[in-house]
């Protein structure tokens, strides 16, 4: 059994403390952190965040994205995709997504693309890599940038690569449900130096003196009344010390935290075999399902979301959630016309709209592994009860 927040999260943490924020401590944790990510992505330039929405929004602005350009996002994920569109100034388009993979399904993609697209945001919705060799395809044969949204995921592969060194950039979340935590917070790994120090200066309130593997401006330098420090109108998106400390051990630590959930996942797969209504989420070929959550479709044969809930948690099982909302389906965008045209309602995207309430996330985090082998019994005996099929 492994402490999800352990000795080294408090070691780094005092250190922070120890030295009280002063000004020559200043930012010496996150430029750790930054270094250590993009260290074990093997990325170039690795720049942090104060959370995995902020990333996405600095990026597309960095890439140049604004007023009047589309951006592609699927509409099963956390709202926050389309949000940092939004938060751009451009237009999110929803394409919708593949039945077996319920990530960005590239045919989608493609008749989706106008004069105007600029970037797509593709998913790797739950820890499934997205099919990227297509929509990179795609992205090559109209010029447009690709930003990952790798929230859910880290250390899956694609076609012998780590997920989150495939597109232009990648965005991760350190948000407190994440395969790593600091409470909040955030990373963008980009191999393009020009694009990372836009990156940067955006998120450090327009700084001039930062670049893309600098965090830090020297105090003499900036205590010179002539100094001129802002060169844009910049966001602070700054990741605070305190989480980077704790980033910097979970980063540290990534094998250990990420390999019980993929565990928990295939103990989750294994029983539900033989189960006809149960279908886990598909893989694209030759990839790795990080396992952020194991997430399982109910056929529309088997029984209902609520009647399958209420068995599971009468056989042990632990409350899960369902999938979120279609972004599109939101209170906020629900009826609306969007600026490229789309009706946001209904009939946008049937096949996520079909899936969508059929979806049960099962928990991962289990770092005492008795307790996901505990689970996946109570799986196999809801199965049991229901009638496999
Ligand atoms: C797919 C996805 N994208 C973006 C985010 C936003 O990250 P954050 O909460 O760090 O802003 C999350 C999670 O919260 C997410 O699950």
């Amino acid at each position: 059994v492994i402490d999800r927040i352990g000795e080294l999260e408090r070691r780094y943490v005092a250190e922070v403390l120890d030295g009280a924020f002063r000004s020559s401590a200043g930012s010496r944790m996150t430029a750790r952190l930054e270094a250590a990510f993009a260290e074990r992505f093997g990325a170039r330039f690795a720049i942090s965040f104060n959370n995995g929405t902020a990333t996405m929004h600095a990026a597309l602005v960095a890439a140049g994205v604004g007023p009047g350009d589309e951006v592609i996002v699927p509409p099963l994920t956390m709202a926050s995709t389309t949000f940092a569109v939004l938060h751009a100034g451009a237009i999110p388009v929803f394409a919708d997504v593949d039945p077996r993979t319920w990530t960005l399904d590239p045919a989608a993609v493609a008749a989706a693309i106008t004069p105007r697209t600029r970037a797509m945001i593709p998913v790797a919705l739950y820890g499934v890599p997205p099919d990227f060799k297509p929509l990179m395809d795609l992205a090559a044969a109209h010029d447009l940038f690709v930003l990952e949204d790798d929230a859910q995921c880290f250390l899956s592969e694609y076609h012998g690569a780590l997920v989150g060194t495939i597109g232009h950039a990648s965005s991760f979340s350190f948000q407190s449900s994440k395969h790593l935590t600091s409470g909040e917070g955030g990373m963008i790994l980009t191999d393009d130096e020009e694009l990372a120090h836009r990156i940067r200066r955006f998120g450090s309130l327009g700084y001039l003196a930062v670049a893309a593997g600098k965090a830090r401006i020297s105090r003499d330098d900036i205590q010179d009344p002539s100094y001129e420090r802002h060169g844009e109108v910049g966001w602070n998106y700054r990741m605070a010390e305190l989480c980077s400390a704790v980033a910097l051990a979970q980063v540290e630590r990534i094998d250990e935290l990420v390999a019980p959930r993929v565990a928990a996942g295939a103990a989750f797969a294994e029983a539900v075999a033989d189960c006809s209504w149960l279908v886990p989420q598909g893989l694209p070929t030759d990839s790795t399902n990080a396992c952020w959550t194991y997430v399982l479709r109910l056929a529309d044969e088997g029984p209902s979301w609520s009647d399958f809930r209420a068995a599971f948690l009468a056989e042990g099982g632990h409350p899960f959630y369902g999938a979120w909302q279609l972004t599109y389906l939101e209170p906020v965008f629900r009826g609306t016309t969007s600026e490229a045209g789309q009706v946001l309602n209904r009939g946008l995207c049937p096949v996520a709209e079909q899936l969508q309430p059929r979806l049960i996330q099962l928990k991962t985090n289990y770092l005492d592994p008795g307790e996901a082998a505990g689970q996946a019994d109570a799986l196999r005996r809801t199965v049991k009860r229901l009638g496999p099929g």
